[in-house]
């Protein structure tokens, strides 16, 4: 068995807008999903998750239809590098699934790089949202910025942006310290991505172009604080990208309870992360303030993952 893992991310700045060209600041973070992979004689694909369940690709039949974007995924590596083989792999999550921890790009992520790792392919970090964007698409329902792809792939904290062409700025290493609060209410990402923010483009095209514009702002704003070292504004400013995401109907009473206890609590900052309406939240915090933070937001009836950003990308 070769074994290949890959990190969840958290956005500090700019989910939703980035769909829409709009910049974003996302962070690597230590949960993982781990792939275990073995090559099979026959040209057979079997797939075997803790979290997912089971699916089995046998002479273009697929047994399980929820699971068919993992079983496309391995074929259509296997035959763009003419591999006349089968895989067996067993994937395993830290990542709590449909929680807005990027489970699913986790999990696109580490089955390539344990294909890469056992074809021995040697496919870049950089290359993984070109393989992968397209079912990333497919997983929220039609539009996905790739920007978690990426964070997953490389690593650490990366400024993405889209205008003029896809760019990445990695940003380095930085001593952020976050606590996470999962509401524990799992909704689909096609819900907000798909069918929730383009019937609000239809309905209010105005308002949700100024909130775009607004955590564009906050993002730039964010990216020169993050460069200077400057967590309070950091902080502040991750707020205030919060406020425009409840504002745009993307939060949740839940995560509200998480996000304002966090503040009160001493964290330099809190908001939701990824697609919003459950999943979690995130707050900046340090070493004295995280453990007070960690408790507020657990008395607030959110479960508590404390835990590091920045994390390796590839494993
Ligand atoms: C979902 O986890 C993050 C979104 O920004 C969608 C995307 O970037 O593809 C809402």
């Amino acid at each position: 068995m070769n074994r290949a893992s890959n990190p969840g991310n958290l956005f500090l700045f700019g989910e939703h807008a980035v769909v829409y060209g709009k910049p974003a600041i996302i962070a690597s973070v230590d949960l993982r999903v781990r792939c275990q992979i073995k090559s099979l004689p026959e040209k057979e694909i079997k797939i075997s998750s803790r979290e997912l369940g089971n699916a089995v690709l046998k002479r273009h039949k697929r047994d399980r239809k929820d699971l068919f974007i993992l079983l496309d995924l391995c074929k259509d590596i296997l035959s763009q590098f003419k591999i006349q083989k089968g895989v067996e792999l067993k994937i395993e999550s830290d990542i709590p699934v449909a929680s807005g921890l990027s489970s699913s790009s986790a999990v696109l992520c580490s089955i390539l790089s344990g294909l890469s790792k056992l074809f021995k392919l040697n496919i870049p970090n950089k290359d993984y949202y070109n393989y992968l964007i397209k079912y990333q698409r497919v997983i929220h329902g039609g539009r996905a910025s790739g920007v978690e792809i990426i964070s997953s792939a490389q690593g650490g904290f990366n400024y993405i942006s889209f205008k003029p062409g896809l760019k990445i700025k990695k940003l380095g290493d930085f001593p952020f310290r976050v606590v996470i609060g999962d509401t524990g209410i799992k909704t689909k990402t096609s819900k907000t991505v798909k069918e929730f923010i383009p019937k609000l483009i239809k309905k209010r095209p105005l308002f949700t172009k100024r909130c775009f514009n607004k955590i564009e702002e906050l993002t730039k704003e964010g990216l020169k604080s993050i460069l200077e070292g400057d967590i309070l504004k950091i902080g502040k400013l991750m707020t205030e990208n919060q406020k425009i995401l409840a504002k745009l109907g993307l939060s949740h009473p839940k995560l509200d309870r998480g996000v304002n206890v966090a503040l009160e609590a001493g964290a330099y900052g809190a908001k939701l992360s990824g697609k919003g309406q459950g999943g979690v939240m995130l707050a900046l915090v340090n070493k004295d303030s995280q453990k007070r933070v960690a408790k507020a937001i657990k008395r607030a009836g959110l479960k508590v993952i404390q835990t590091k950003i920045g994390v390796t990308g590839v494993k």
